[in-house]
């Protein structure tokens, strides 16, 4: 395939995990933060994950180092012109992801993919930023990526049919399995799981049963992996909320409501696990 370097812009849970899964496929990767520390706690996540990855047998010493060579760390934006495919991994935020992508514009050659990894904004409004739409497409991971199997192609309005292909055929390198889906408010994944996860803040909001009682209903009762407020503050509050308001702005429907305690915990700084407090603690 004619993709071989990729920049992955933001090194938080998602960025650390896609540069990961990247580099260990075959990819150069470039991983970027604006953030010297962030980009450092990356990068060691990385680091730590590879060395499990040889203890466990499932990579030899070899491949770490190899892997681990394959990886840049990055403040610079402008590294990304020497790469074919840009992969935004940044705070749900569209004002903070449309100034990333004007410069990207400038930086990039035309040929160049810009793939988001947003959860749930409009991949249509972000191409329109870029004086090249048809090359802007949604390619959204899930959390934890190197664990989890999936990758959701959103095409935009304007998405070519060779962006399209040229990501799907990267999923199948990456060896996930990838599905289509159309440009709409939190696309597939989102629509269906943040509203549980919304409607379960509700529930300890109402006082119906605290958050253990509640994730344990839906783990044993459901065979869920996590419970759902475990999964909110895995995900991160704060992108939990980010995702409801989309929905809530996108579809007008009052179903959608963020659970004003969601809003309560964000604007207390606990976003979950990793600001360590949300609807647990965390060491
Ligand atoms: N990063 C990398 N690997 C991880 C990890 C992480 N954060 N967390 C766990 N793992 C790995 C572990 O290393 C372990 O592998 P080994 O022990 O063999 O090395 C394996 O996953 C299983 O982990 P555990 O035994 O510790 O725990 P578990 O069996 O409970 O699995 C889990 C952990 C895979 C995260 C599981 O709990 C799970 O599937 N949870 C639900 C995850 C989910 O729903 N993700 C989607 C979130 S929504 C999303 O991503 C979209 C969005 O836009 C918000
Ligand atoms: P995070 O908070 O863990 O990491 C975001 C990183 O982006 C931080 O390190 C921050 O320093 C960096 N950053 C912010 N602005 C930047 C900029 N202008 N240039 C370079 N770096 C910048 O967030 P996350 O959970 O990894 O989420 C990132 C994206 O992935 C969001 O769009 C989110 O919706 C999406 N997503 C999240 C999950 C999840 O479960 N958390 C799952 C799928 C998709």
């Amino acid at each position: 395939m004619s993709i071989k370097k990729v920049m992955v812009i933001g090194a938080g849970q998602m960025g650390s995990g896609i540069a990961q899964v990247c580099a260990q496929s075959g990819f150069d990767v470039i991983l970027n933060d604006k953030n010297e520390n962030a980009l450092e706690r990356g990068m060691h996540s990385i680091e730590k994950l590879l060395a499990r990855n040889v203890q466990k047998g499932r990579m030899t010493e070899t491949e770490r180092e190899e892997t681990l060579a394959r990886l840049t760390p990055s403040t610079k934006l402008t590294d990304a012109a020497s790469v074919d495919v840009v992969i935004e991994a940044i705070v749900e935020n569209m004002d903070v992801k449309a100034k990333v992508f004007q410069a990207l514009d400038e930086i990039t050659a035309d040929h160049v993919i810009l793939a988001s990894n947003t959860s749930s904004l409009p991949i249509t409004e972000i191409a329109a930023i870029t004086k090249k739409p048809e090359k802007v497409v949604g390619m959204h991971f899930m959390n934890p990526v190197p664990v989890m199997k999936l990758v959701e192609i959103i095409r935009g309005l304007q998405t070519s049919d060779e962006t399209y292909q040229a990501i799907e055929e990267m999923s199948q390198v990456l060896n996930k399995t990838s599905v289509e889906v159309n440009d709409f408010p939190g696309f597939v994944s989102n629509r269906i799981l943040m509203p549980m996860i919304n409607e379960a803040i509700y529930t300890v909001y109402e006082g119906v049963a605290t958050p253990e009682d509640i994730d344990t209903v839906m783990k044993l009762g459901m065979n869920h992996p996590m419970g759902p407020l475990t999964l909110a503050d895995f995900i991160g509050l704060d992108t939990c909320l980010s995702i409801m308001e989309v929905l809530y702005e996108g579809f007008g429907d009052s179903k959608y409501r963020p659970c004003p305690l969601l809003r309560k915990y964000v604007k207390a700084g606990w976003l979950g696990k990793k600001s360590g407090r949300g609807f647990y603690v965390y060491e």
